[in-house]
């Protein structure tokens, strides 16, 4: 990649303007007081909790102090993680100390242990905080009363941020960057760039000129706990791993396409040899192949040429027409299938096999004159998720008055991009001759489409739209024009902060 760095003025000794809220008075809440009730006077070298450190050296003078969490059920109280996820942080030994975020609640003591331990007595100088999120910001407040000469620099949005998660002296320790600010820590040069909606708006990530490594934030991070292996050359990545990265990055942040796809400019222009995410390993081998991933996911092209079968039935008849369809499919060549009930399936894992496969399926009965709830759920959650240019086909069942495959095409036709194979099948209960005929002749216009695919015929895309930026949080917005009173739905700036971008 190309070595040259955009860069703009040194922080001198980020001595840059402390940001000065008021804030003492506004903030905190339950959390953040008890937090401050259990933190003690910080006393350097002193061991505070009983407990071991766990550690890993990831280069000479950077170590990692993540700590796994494999009793959660739930990441964020919504995706199932039965493997667990990591927190992870790093601190950099350099003539200065660097701390790169910190970690959920729920581990903090290992954290501080590792901490401790990593310092081995030294102070902490600075702590970067690339992400606002409680994941990775619920020790801010302890560390700086265990630490209370440390700097907290971060974005302008992070500090109002910390003012409403934290009581902590906001105007004595916070400082703002901005895009191309540097800081030197000795031997180590390190820049700052913004990264909003990856994944939320104050995000930014940090650069190591000196050592080429990108603190990546909850970019490049996946569901699951480390074992040991700290990073992904060590483990079988593509077969063990690669499911829930992409899990985890579609529903975590695959709603904001637009803004990965700026970041991912942005590191074109970095010569990166190691990526340190929020979650789970560390990248330093084979980083294009997931830089690959990323780019396919936020850009929503398919990662296969490949059919998802997704089906809602109460009494079978759905169901078994989902399955004739997809054995017709076998019959015909797609390699692949996958066939999953809806109503059984996490919507986090179908919403990860939307975005990988190139054609969906979508097999509902009609439940109340409607779609079949999860059905509709899950259609609704992909909407959100912002999922575009698909082939689709549908296939619907009602016993007196099928309405879902209707219904269904609604929601589909306002997802850009998005284009139906062959016609909606109707099923009458049970597949009968003439459904079973039907379903037949869409399997052969699903595999006509593959074909299609393969030899790459475009899918129709939806006509371009203008596109304005809000130059705060990065959301992009779309239409014929911008409406004067149009407020960022992320943000909440007026229509004077967006820029037109096309
Ligand atoms: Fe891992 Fe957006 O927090």
């Amino acid at each position: 990649m190309d070595k040259e760095i955009n860069r703009r003025t040194f922080l001198k000794g980020i001595t840059g303007s402390a940001v000065g809220l008021a804030a003492m008075g506004m903030m905190g809440g339950v959390a953040a007081a008890e937090e401050q009730e259990k933190a003690e006077p910080a006393v350097e070298g002193k061991k505070q909790f009983s407990g071991v450190h766990n550690i890993r050296k990831v280069t000479d003078d950077l170590v990692y102090l993540g700590v796994s969490d494999r009793r959660i059920e739930l990441f964020e109280n919504v995706y199932p993680i039965a493997r667990g996820i990591s927190y992870n942080s790093y601190l950099l030994l350099d003539e200065k100390t660097v701390l790169f975020d910190t970690v959920d609640r729920s581990v903090t003591g290992q954290f501080f242990e590792n901490l401790e331990y990593a310092l081995d007595g030294r102070k902490l100088d600075y702590l970067i905080v690339n992400h606002m999120e409680p994941d990775h910001s619920s020790a801010i407040a302890q560390v700086v009363h265990r630490y209370p000469e440390v700097k907290l620099l971060c974005t302008e949005l992070a500090v109002s941020m910390i003012a409403q998660f934290h009581e902590i002296d906001i105007a004595k320790h916070g400082y703002t960057v901005t895009e191309g600010m540097e800081l030197s820590t000795g031997r180590h040069r390190l820049i700052f760039t913004m990264a909003p909606m990856v994944h939320w708006p104050e995000v930014m990530m940090t650069y190591d000129a000196t050592d080429k490594i990108l603190f990546s934030a909850d970019a490049f991070g996946t569901f699951g706990a480390p074992g040991g292996n700290l990073f992904a050359d060590e483990v079988n990545f593509e077969t063990e791993w690669l499911a829930d990265a992409r899990r985890y990055y579609t529903n975590i942040v695959g709603k904001y396409g637009p803004q990965v796809q700026d970041v991912l400019a942005k590191a074109a222009a970095l010569d990166i040899s190691m990526i340190c995410p929020l979650h789970g390993p560390i990248w330093r081998e084979n980083i294009g192949w997931f830089i690959d991933k990323y780019d396919k996911w936020s850009s929503y092209t398919p990662e296969e040429d490949a059919v998802l079968v997704v089906y809602g039935s109460v009494y079978g008849g759905t169901e078994n027409a989902a399955g004739v369809l997809a054995s017709k499919l076998s019959e015909g060549g797609a390699r692949n299938v996958t066939v999953l009930d809806v109503s059984k399936t996490h919507v986090s894992e179908l919403i990860a096999e939307s975005f990988r496969c190139s054609h969906i399926v979508l097999a509902s009965m009609t439940y109340n004159m409607g779609i079949f709830t999860p059905m509709k759920n899950f259609l609704l959650d992909l909407q959100a998720h912002n999922l575009q240019n698909r082939s689709y086909a549908l296939v619907e069942n009602g016993s007196w008055s099928p309405a879902s495959g209707r219904l269904m095409q609604e929601i589909l036709d306002q997802m850009p991009g998005m284009k139906q194979i062959g016609s909606t099948v109707t099923v009458r209960s049970t597949t009968n001759e003439e459904s079973y005929a039907s379903l037949c002749a869409l399997a052969e216009e699903i595999i006509a489409s593959l074909h299609g695919t393969l030899s790459d015929a475009p899918l129709t895309q939806a006509p371009a739209a203008a596109k304005w930026r809000c130059t705060v949080c990065g959301y992009v917005y779309e239409g014929d024009s911008l409406p004067a009173d149009y407020t960022c739905p992320l943000c909440g700036v007026g229509a004077d902060k967006f820029e037109q971008i096309s």
